[in-house]
């Protein structure tokens, strides 16, 4: 009977494969205001910023009207969120920025991912006994990695920008000096109990984040942070110098060293942000454009994408159980080999190639069944084929040149380690947690890893990011992406799925709701709007529902010939498409 299942299903996807690939992707008709929609995107002629922070996409848009291009702005949201959205935004953490530059038709992946402190090695994080001790790689010293967003930052605008890194960082000095007025999402998230018990540990961040009895800050209250003014203004001074040597750098590894880390002056003064070549591929006619490793978002995005295209998605309807079905078990396959394949390029080789290869998509679909979940226990890595011949937060902008930058960049989880570096006001990381810290074992968001992302000195670890951009007819058409850890990947490609597979809109395809499967657990994370019918057909196909908490918070640009529309996850408080 299962075998005969199996068999209707391969038959299905074969007659289906002609149908889907030709099949009309809805998005052709750029599904924009109508009387359908459940949701509308936010509409600019000119440029558009979509932030997890009203703030800084207003500083975004005052640069795209003065006449600054895409990168110009990105900077100097990439600056203003480190201010107004301290929880992700960041000058102590790392990113990658996806640039598409339309005059040259270019796309640019920069990596400013954090590094490894040189002495760094694979058993750093394992305790006498042989465990794994989580609170190494989370708040501690050692799970501090070198930032890299400064460095980043500084390449983008160098490179690419129009403007002066002095001009485009005023603002977010400007913010950091007057104080920005505390939303109730930033109250919110400084009372959670977890993070104020890590941080009142540590007076320099007590002293930024808390009064002086460590009473919460109130909504409407202003929260002014001079030290990390200060530690801005050096920047626009002195360039990445200003971070990466002198007081800020000193200062930095004073802290890293005092809660028992091991990053020197030398580690931060030898960080290089480097550019990469982006991950493309295609997907019903569009083709995608997204980071290379050491994001593992690109590879994966694209993998799934091309299982996803081998069936009609459109017509088993969205967010169906059949069409969630599919997803989880195209997710499944990819996470599987996430966990084996995927590291640092820089020191691993990743076989880029046979894991984008449509060929491998077809190999891997043939082991989906149409019914019945296949557990994770039976799924391993795959065997490639020889390839004949291989608390983060995202921001989108598009400027009236029709240039385009996806930016991803993180603390990790929400404020990072924690670890106010006292006298600059920078909030350092903790992304050492997403190397392996030993074959199997889970790390904070339940990836396991093994050699491909082992901790050594100078690697980046592995990440989830996925700044990307669709482009169609050789145009950038959607430029997106996500934090949400793990929920990245799967975050984004819901997103495009909506679109291209589902015709929604932009606002409608962010709002809906997301499921995600990443293997291990073998379980598909569910938001709590799936309604009870789907999860009970889910659940007879032999799967596990787990409901948690809202998933991804996108920031999202579509440029038709219409115009500009945006759209800002409506799972965070704060944020904003804005544009002119
Ligand atoms: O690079 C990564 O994959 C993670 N450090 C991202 C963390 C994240 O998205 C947390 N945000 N919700």
């Amino acid at each position: 009977m299962h075998q005969l299942k199996a068999l209707l299903w391969c038959c299905a996807v074969l007659l289906c494969v002609g149908e889907a690939i030709g099949s009309r992707a809805f998005a052709d008709e750029s599904p924009i205001y109508s009387s359908m929609a459940t949701a509308q995107p936010v509409w600019a002629e000119h440029g558009m910023v979509s932030s997890q922070e009203a703030l800084a996409s207003q500083v975004g848009v005052e640069i795209l009207k003065r006449g600054g291009n895409a990168v110009d702005a990105a900077v100097a949201v990439g600056f203003s969120l480190a201010v107004t959205l301290p929880r992700a935004g960041n000058l102590g953490g790392g990113g990658f920025m996806l640039v598409y530059l339309a005059k040259e038709n270019k796309s640019i992946a920069i990596d400013y991912r954090e590094m490894a402190p040189s002495s760094a090695h694979k058993d750093i994080f394992i305790d006498e006994a042989g465990k794994v001790n989580p609170k190494l790689s989370l708040a501690h010293g050692l799970a501090v990695g070198v930032p890299g967003t400064v460095m980043g930052m500084e390449l983008a605008l160098k490179k690419y920008g129009t403007m002066k890194l002095s001009q485009v960082i005023q603002p977010a000095i400007q913010q950091a000096k007057k104080g920005i007025k505390v939303t109730s999402s930033l109250a919110n998230s400084l009372s959670h109990p977890f993070i104020k018990e890590r941080m009142l540990e540590v007076p320099a961040s007590k002293a930024v984040f808390y009064k002086q009895d460590g009473a919460n800050y109130q909504p409407n209250e202003w929260l002014v942070q001079g030290d990390l003014a200060r530690s801005l203004e050096l920047i626009a001074k002195h360039g990445s110098k200003g971070f990466y040597e002198g007081e800020t750098a000193e200062k930095i590894v004073a802290a890293v060293t005092a809660a028992g880390g091991i990053m020197t002056l030398e580690d931060m003064q030898n960080y290089k942000a480097v550019e990469r070549q982006p991950v493309s591929g295609t997907y019903r006619g569009y083709e995608v454009i997204s980071m290379p490793p050491p994001s593992s978002g690109g590879v994966h995005i694209i993998e799934m994408l091309n299982m996803l295209e081998l069936y009609p998605v459109g017509e088993l309807g969205h967010n169906s159980a059949a069409n969630i079905h599919l997803l989880a078990e195209v997710m499944k396959r990819a996470y599987a080999d996430r966990s084996e394949y995927l590291g640092d390029p820089d020191f691993v080789d990743v076989p880029l190639k046979a894991l984008t290869d449509k060929n491998y998509a077809k190999h891997l679909s043939k082991q989906i069944h149409a019914d019945k979940a296949t557990p994770s226990a039976q799924i391993k890595p795959g065997k490639l084929l020889p390839y004949e011949s291989d608390q983060t937060t995202h921001y989108s902008v598009v400027d009236k040149w029709g240039n385009a930058v996806s930016n991803t960049y993180t603390l990790n989880f929400s404020y990072g380690s924690g670890i106010v570096a006292a006298g600059t006001g920078i909030l350092l990381n903790n992304e050492m947690d997403d190397f392996s810290a030993m074959p199997g074992v889970p790390n904070g968001f339940g990836l396991v890893g093994g050699d491909a992302n082992a901790v050594q000195g100078n690697k980046r670890p592995l990440s989830s990011m996925t700044p990307t951009i669709v482009m169609k007819n050789g145009k950038p058409f959607i430029v997106t992406g996500s934090p949400g850890g793990s929920r990245i990947i799967t975050t984004t490609l819901q997103v495009i799925s909506n679109v291209i597979d589902h015709g929604l809109n932009i606002a409608e395809a962010t709002a809906a709701p997301r499921i995600h499967h990443q293997w291990l657990p073998d379980e598909i994370r569910i938001e709590k709007s799936l309604n009870v019918d789907t999860r009970r057909l889910l659940e007879a196909k032999g799967h596990q529902l787990s409901e948690k908490s809202a998933m991804g918070s996108t920031q999202t640009i579509m440029v038709t010939d219409k115009g500009l529309f945006g759209a800002s996850d409506p799972r965070r408080a704060d944020s904003a498409a804005l544009g002119y």
